[in-house]
């Protein structure tokens, strides 16, 4: 029977385990030192080794002859969990399992030593979705657990979780995984199954996966389900409409009055049989996003898409004005009527060269367009070349994917071309590269929950968080500004202490957000906050240590 690449690749030793070192190097050390946790949480998006990693610890805290932290996978313990003749570790889905009754079951017969291994491991998957009356059942449990009892806990949705669940377990999160990494694998994985990926086709997955080393393995799979040799164009071919970058061209190309672009791209839709009314629809909802980045100053939690797509959208709504927003989200919605009965793709197309030509239109929405656009100038330049237009400026630049919180900021956008839709562009160019410190003080609003992320931080360190008193903060975009003593900021100079603060951060607001300084900038903002922040400190005489 063939079994799923994702399946048949999941790894059976943490040193299999890509791009989580947080985790499993971790875990491998505190294994070697014989310290094995009660409760443990793993948390972070899907598909990226909780479950497996799961797996790999209950073996590993049972295995007879474990090999550096890991499980050696021979041993009688490691065959009989393997092949479940040994029911030591017990696993419940409490997405499907989300009654009391079956965590009283756990609590009750928890209270039994192992049979064969040496402790019985509960892992409990997606526990955001137990009841409330399953929590608390499970609360005391986690309280006390008999010594023979590991809990391992997993979610998506670490902020469903209440903090007395949370303070009881050893918490690990999980990335999103580098997309070089993951191209590695996919390669290694294509390479096992005795097929060819091209590297550029392997990050492309990689892309499309967006941080889920399980949605890359399935594409992978649909891919060579088509070919054994897997080439971009494959990939692009077995992910249907799932990349959103030709969503993005077809609004490049409105924002840039680009008709023959758009035509251009729906004409190569079409050549590959992609069903055109869905693609209609995924449009719609691309500018719903765009309406929804230029209306709020944090869109996330309506637009569920990714960090890379949020950034994506905000770059581009910058480049639109909301009336050019909104009447190409009522073409879009009206084409869409249209299509389920006409002819799809002449429908589709008479939309997208009306969108791309205000000056054809006279309806009062077009007129507001094109005035916008006069007034912004907006000055998006050929479809598929990056643009780095924003109207307000306000957009944070993107953070690093998660798996490197401490790398630089990313360099400035590219200078853009001649505007295409010629008029003066003076706010436009103004807002160019990175949002200012200035501008996103000027948009920031008191963050109440501080305190709570200061208790977080102080059940880490004590002298950390008394480094924070009477500090307050701010939340603006993707940024959380913070207005401290200087010796607070002389704290967050250091990588880690930084990392420890963003991670209290999430733990409150259940999102990562980017920090800076709550005050003026001197002058050039386009680094770090908090560096500009430390050189204000030295100046102000207060020794500051590098890192
Ligand atoms: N970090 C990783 N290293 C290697 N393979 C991985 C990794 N993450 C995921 N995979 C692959 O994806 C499959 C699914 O991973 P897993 O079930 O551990 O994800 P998960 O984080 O539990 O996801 P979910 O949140 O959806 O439950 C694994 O069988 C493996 O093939
Ligand atoms: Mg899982
Ligand atoms: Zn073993």
């Amino acid at each position: 029977m063939y079994k799923v690449l994702y399946r048949k690749y999941r790894p059976q030793v943490f040193s299999d385990v890509v791009g989580q070192p947080q985790v499993t190097v971790t875990l491998k050390n505190e294994l070697m030192r014989g310290r094995a946790a009660h409760a443990y949480l793993f948390t972070g998006s899907r598909g990226t080794g909780k479950t497996t990693c799961a797996r790999i610890l209950a073996r590993a805290v049972n295995c007879l002859h474990p090999v550096d932290g890991d499980p050696c996978g021979e041993c009688e313990v490691c065959r009989g969990l393997e092949d479940g003749s040994m029911m030591d570790v017990v696993e419940i889905d409490a997405a499907s399992n989300n009654g009391v009754e079956s965590v009283r079951s756990i609590v009750e017969e928890s209270v039994f030593t192992p049979a064969g291994a040496k402790y019985r491991v509960y892992i409990i998957d997606e526990v955001h979705m137990l009841s409330g009356a399953a929590f608390n059942a499970l609360l005391k449990t986690l309280e006390e657990p008999p010594a023979h009892v590991i809990f391992i806990l997993a979610t998506t949705e670490v902020h469903k979780l209440l903090p007395t669940i949370l303070s009881r377990c050893q918490r690990f999160d999980f990335r999103r995984i580098d997309p070089e990494l993951m191209a590695a694998r996919l390669m290694e994985v294509a390479g096992l199954e005795g097929a060819e990926l091209d590297h550029d086709a392997a990050l492309l997955i990689a892309r499309v996966a967006d941080g889920a080393l399980r949605d890359a393995l399935s594409l992978l799979d649909q891919c060579l389900g088509r070919d054994r040799h897997v080439t971009p164009d494959i990939v692009y071919a077995a992910a249907g409409l799932a990349s959103r970058e030709y969503l993005g061209r077809l609004a490049e190309a409105a924002a840039a009055w680009d008709p023959a672009a758009a035509l251009g791209i729906i004409d190569r839709l079409h050549r590959e049989s992609k069903d055109l009314s869905r693609l209609c629809a995924e449009l719609a909802e691309y500018f719903r996003g765009l309406m929804l980045c230029k209306i709020m100053r944090d869109p996330g939690p309506l637009l569920q898409a990714s960090g890379e797509e949020e950034r994506e959208l905000r770059r581009l709504s910058g480049a639109m004005g909301l009336g050019t927003v909104l009447r190409g989200l009522d073409l879009l919605e009206n084409a869409l009527n249209r299509l389920r009965g006409g002819d799809q793709r002449v429908q589709l197309e008479m939309a997208m060269v009306r969108l791309c030509s205000p000056e054809l239109d006279t309806t009062p929405e077009s007129l507001i367009s094109r005035i916008e656009a006069l007034e912004s100038g907006i000055a998006l330049q050929r479809v598929s070349e990056p643009v780095a237009v924003k109207e307000e400026g306000f957009t944070a630049e993107p953070e690093p994917p998660e798996a490197v919180p401490e790398a630089e900021p990313e360099p400035g956008p590219k200078e853009p071309e001649a505007p295409k839709a010629a008029a003066p562009a003076p706010r436009a160019r103004r807002a160019e590269g990175e949002p200012g410190l200035e501008e996103l003080i000027a948009g920031a609003q008191r963050f109440g929950a501080w305190p709570d992320i200061l208790r977080q931080l102080g059940t880490d360190s004590k002298s950390v968080a008394m480094a924070f008193e009477g500090s307050s903060a701010y939340v603006s975009g993707d940024y959380m500004l913070i207005d401290a003593p200087e010796i607070a900021f002389e704290l967050l100079k250091k990588a880690d202490q930084r990392a420890r603060l963003r991670e209290a951060i999430t733990r409150v607001t259940g999102r990562p957000y980017k920090l800076g300084p709550y005050r003026k900038p001197k002058s050039d903002v386009k680094e770090d906050p908090i560096d500009e922040l430390m050189r204000r400190a030295r100046a102000a005489g207060v020794p500051v240590e590098e890192e």
